[in-house]
């Protein structure tokens, strides 16, 4: 495992972390069992940078890793990201009427904080990121400002933010003004918007990346196709809803295409893809068994991409949010 540094904090972090989204809710059936046994895996290849979130499961996603932390003595450390999650209602964005004292109430996060401490079994976080932002918010980012007195008082470390999916740019201003120690981001071979702002941002400020979905749940490992079946209750249903599975699959096979004999399957080309902006420090691949932990985090051992197969890439950026570009 190679290891990268944490934007001004310093740390050391394995440059394939492991994201535990469906170690807690939304992706179907997981046994703990298994999430303990892929956590530990992860640890014996080298990660030391696990994300998780109080939404995944109501902090069962925290006490999984807890659970596996317990498990293992001394060692060197393991950085644990948590989240603390907005209020949902009426909905997990904010509405453009709500402002951050609805979604993000000052008791609501220190609460918040105080659970992710109980159940990840800690005394101190090692970093605390806002689960979600709207950029209505961005001139008087006060949540950032409750955080930093939780800091003060010993709960956390550092603090963070994860962009909203329908407007990752808007977290650019929380780069630029010094609110964010490290800022999590959707940066996949479908999905390289992060390249215009967020990137030269956070390397101007020294701010550190961590990229999410680097997979785009699952498609980029190509091992979906187009009569794939996701269990009940798994996110999947909706992510790739409708005609989205089908369409998808077909600019996968595009992609499996491009990337030809140069890389040893679809899942490593993702993530080295997602390796490879220089303001990355870590790329949370999610896993949900001890083999996914330990082929992912195999490739934090392997040489980069090559800059010309990451080049012809950057043709299949998909704007898949922008209405006039069709369907
Ligand atoms: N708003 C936010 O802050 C936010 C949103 C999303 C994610 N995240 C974080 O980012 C992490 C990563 O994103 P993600 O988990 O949503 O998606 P992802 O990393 O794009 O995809 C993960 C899924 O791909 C499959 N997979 C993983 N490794 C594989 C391999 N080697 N071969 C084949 N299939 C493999 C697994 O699902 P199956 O085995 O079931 O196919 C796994 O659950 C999350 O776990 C979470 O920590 C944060």
């Amino acid at each position: 495992m190679q290891y990268r540094t944490f934007g001004k904090l310093g740390w050391k972090v394995s440059q394939i972390g492991m994201g535990t989204w469906a170690l807690g809710s939304n992706w179907g059936p997981q046994d703990d069992g298994e999430s303990v046994r892929a956590l530990h895996q992860a640890i014996d290849e080298g990660c030391n940078f696990i994300d998780t979130a109080r939404a995944y499961g109501d902090g069962r996603s925290e006490r999984v890793i807890a659970r596996a932390l317990k498990e293992r003595s001394g060692g060197d450390p393991i950085y644990v990201a948590t989240k603390v999650p907005p209020i949902t209602e009426p909905d997990w964005l904010a509405t453009p009427y709500q402002s951050w004292q609805e979604k993000y109430p000052e008791q609501h996060i220190r609460d918040e904080v105080d659970k992710s401490l109980k159940d990840l079994n800690v005394d101190c976080l090692d970093l605390v990121q806002i689960h979600t932002w709207s950029r209505a918010w961005n001139h008087d980012p006060m949540p950032f400002e409750i955080l930093k007195d939780c800091k003060k008082q010993g709960k956390l470390r550092a603090i963070g933010i994860s962009t909203p999916e329908i407007d990752q740019n808007a977290v650019v201003d929380l780069i630029r003004g010094s609110y964010v120690d490290s800022v999590q981001v959707i940066y996949n071979i479908l999905d390289q918007d992060a390249q215009a702002e967020i990137f030269p941002a956070a390397l101007e400020h020294n701010v550190a990346i961590i990229v999410r979905v680097a997979f785009d749940e699952s498609s980029l490992t190509g091992k979906l196709t187009k009569e794939t079946k996701f269990a009940e209750g798994d996110i999947r249903n909706d992510y790739f809803a409708g005609d989205r599975l089908p369409r998808t699959v077909d600019r996968v096979e595009k992609i499996r295409e491009t990337i030809g004999n140069s890389e040893p399957n679809m899942a490593t080309a993702a993530l080295k893809f997602a390796l490879k902006p220089q303001a990355v420090s870590t790329v949370i691949a999610g896993c949900r068994n001890a083999k996914q932990a330990q082929m992912n985090c195999a490739v934090g051992d392997q040489p980069p991409m090559s800059d010309e197969l990451e080049h012809q890439l950057r043709d299949h950026n998909w704007r898949r949010s922008f209405w006039p570009a069709g369907k």
